[in-house]
């Protein structure tokens, strides 16, 4: 699996992010140790606090379903769907990461025109 198959697969799942109140869509996929992908999209709430990112929404996925070894992430997002520029994910969401992830898991992050970013759960 490539960052670039990765990556194509966050897309997708960006396009499915509930974002009604922020209007930033945000869409991730997880590649598990056992090769299958795990994808997520933020879930934005009225109430805020229970809005949930696109990261974690793959994590817990993964982890529903068996997974808790993983070997990449791939993450992008932009205000109505649109990537400006690689976003990164936030402080919650790389604890989670921390949990089950070594300080060397690499992070894709998607840019504009389709460009991506390597970079590590340590950086
Ligand atoms: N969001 C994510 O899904 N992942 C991140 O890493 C940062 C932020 C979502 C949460 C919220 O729905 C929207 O982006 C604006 O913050």
């Amino acid at each position: 699996m490539t960052p670039e198959v990765l990556m194509e697969l966050a897309r997708e799942a960006m396009g499915r992010a509930y974002a009604p109140y922020s209007k930033f869509q945000v869409g991730a996929a997880l590649l598990g140790e056992s090769g299958r992908v795990y994808v997520g999209c933020n879930v934005e709430n009225a109430a805020y606090g229970p809005t949930c990112c696109a990261e974690r929404t793959a994590f817990f996925s993964a982890v529903a379903q068996g997974e808790r070894r993983f070997q990449a992430l791939a993450v992008l997002g932009g205000m109505g769907g649109v990537v400006s520029r690689p976003a990164a994910p936030c402080g919650v969401c790389r604890q989670v990461m921390a949990e089950f992830c070594p300080p060397d898991f690499p992070i894709y992050m998607g840019g504009p025109d389709g460009q991506i970013e390597k970079h590590t759960l340590s950086e």
